[in-house]
């Protein structure tokens, strides 16, 4: 496996362009929920929830070119002085990371199949998801366990950024080599 220093232009491309994306998929979710939940539908609602599946739906597409790149290149190693537990710390919310971003979107997707409402932007619709029957009751479980992934990731999220920051400010050169 090729190493490097830095991680290249098209992975760090990829890293800011998918933290955009979950950024405005939280919001959107939440806000779409609760105006179903509240019983709003109109164009704004029908809008965030078509937003939300063709933007979802893409943050898995990304994901799997994602974990190609991470599969083809080890990215840069940590400096040596960097003590063995944070490294062992930082390794293992990557990874978790890695796994929420393909779970989260991965029982929306089952969600709105077994719903079904696979109808998202231009009236395209998504591909129904192989195996997932359609039953109501289901969609709704499925979705249950989508929102509870969806605010593990904001949480875990939140830490990240926080890491993040705390190495802008150390200036260790950690945070210079994913800008
Ligand atoms: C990383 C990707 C995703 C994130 C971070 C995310 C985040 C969220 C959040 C925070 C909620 C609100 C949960 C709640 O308040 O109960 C939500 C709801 C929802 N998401 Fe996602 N989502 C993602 C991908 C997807 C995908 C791929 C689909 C479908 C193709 C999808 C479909 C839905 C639907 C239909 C709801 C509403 C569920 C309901 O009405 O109970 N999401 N999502």
């Amino acid at each position: 496996m090729p190493q490097i220093q830095k991680y290249p232009p098209g992975w760090r491309v990829l890293h800011w362009v998918m933290a955009l994306m979950v950024f405005a998929l939280i919001p959107i979710g939440i806000v779409m929920a609760e105006r179903a939940q509240a019983n709003i539908w109109g164009a704004l609602t029908n809008a965030l929830y078509s937003w939300h599946k063709a933007i979802g739906f893409s943050v898995l597409l990304l994901m799997v070119v994602r974990i190609a790149m991470k599969l083809w290149l080890k990215g840069p190693p940590y400096p040596a002085e960097m003590p063995r537990k944070l490294q062992l710390a930082a390794t293992s919310l990557h990874h978790l990371l890695y796994m929420l971003l393909v779970l989260t979107p991965l029982f929306g997707w089952a969600g709105v199949t077994a719903f079904p409402a696979l109808i998202t932007l231009g009236g395209y619709h998504l591909p129904a998801m192989p195996f997932v029957p359609v039953n109501e009751a289901l969609a709704e479980r499925l979705f249950q366990v989508h929102g509870a992934l969806a605010i593990t990731l904001g949480v875990l999220i939140a830490g990240h950024i926080g890491a993040a920051l705390k190495h802008l400010l150390q200036k260790d050169g950690l945070f210079r080599r994913m800008v």
